[in-house]
């Protein structure tokens, strides 16, 4: 199955731990240090939706852009749930999105970014970005690092499983030092009604960019006061660091 045809059903129930609120209050504080307020807000890469509709109860005019129409439709699902109306989900793709409007700030959570594997996927989207950003606005997104995909992921393999049994995913990785590819390849069972287990194969594919590879690409489509963390503290990483959260100023 193309990636996350399958992992959509499941997504939110394995990301249980996954501390959007905290990933927001961050991203607010990003705001104030770069100084501006953002009205509207673009989240790339959106996904289920958890932080765009976690923004937009915080008094963001959200838009959601996402390739996959499964993770949209649950997004979209839990908009009407959660009571939080006026969210625009756009089913597109980061490399070639198309807005009607600059945004005031974009964000991406959860290495979206990692997800642009081809050659020049990096510029064209960060290019995107800029291009829809008001003059000044941040964009804000995080990685897998280096360090994680060497070291973490390598060629582990993993099980992932809910607590009462119902989600059981199975997921092997394959890193590729020499490409920078990660094949994440991922079996998940499903429990249903009758007590069957269904099983659905996916696979997915990351790729790693140096911190280098990411400020050039950044710089070239246009963005200053470029600055790397290592946590939602503004830390500045280690050389262990797993995840870097990137803040950039889009300057016109
Ligand atoms: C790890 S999930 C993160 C989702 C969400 N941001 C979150 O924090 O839960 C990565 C998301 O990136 C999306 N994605 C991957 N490649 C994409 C592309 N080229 N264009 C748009 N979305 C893409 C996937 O469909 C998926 O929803």
């Amino acid at each position: 199955m193309k990636s996350y045809e399958a992992l959509a059903r499941v997504y939110d129930r394995l990301n249980g731990e996954v501390d959007y609120a905290a990933i927001a209050d961050f991203y607010e504080k990003a705001f104030a240090r770069y100084g501006i307020k953002p009205r509207l807000v673009l989240d790339l890469g959106c996904g289920t939706g958890s932080m765009t509709l976690e923004l937009a109860r915080r008094g963001y005019d959200m838009i959601g852009v996402d390739a996959s129409a499964e993770m949209l439709s649950k997004a979209y699902e839990r908009m009407w749930k959660e009571g939080v109306g006026g969210v625009l989900f756009l089913e597109q793709d980061m490399r070639g999105f198309e807005l009607y409007g600059t945004v005031g700030a974009v964000v991406s959570t959860l290495d979206c970014v990692n997800y642009l594997t081809g050659d020049g996927d990096l510029e064209k989207c960060f290019s995107l970005v800029h291009n829809y950003l008001d003059p000044d606005g941040v964009f804000l997104f995080d990685v897998n690092t280096p360090y994680k995909f060497e070291n973490v992921y390598g060629e582990q393999a993993y099980i992932l499983e809910e607590d009462d049994g119902s989600i059981f995913c199975g997921w092997q990785n394959d890193f590729d030092g020499e490409t920078g590819l990660c094949r994440f390849l991922l079996s998940v069972f499903t429990e249903e009604k009758d007590g069957r287990y269904v099983r659905l194969d996916e696979e997915q594919t990351e790729r790693c960019y140096s911190r280098e590879e990411l400020t050039a690409a950044l710089e070239g489509a246009g963005f200053a006061e470029i600055a790397f963390f290592e946590d939602l503290n503004f830390s500045a990483p280690a050389d262990t660091a797993t995840r870097w959260y990137i803040a950039a100023r889009c300057k016109k």
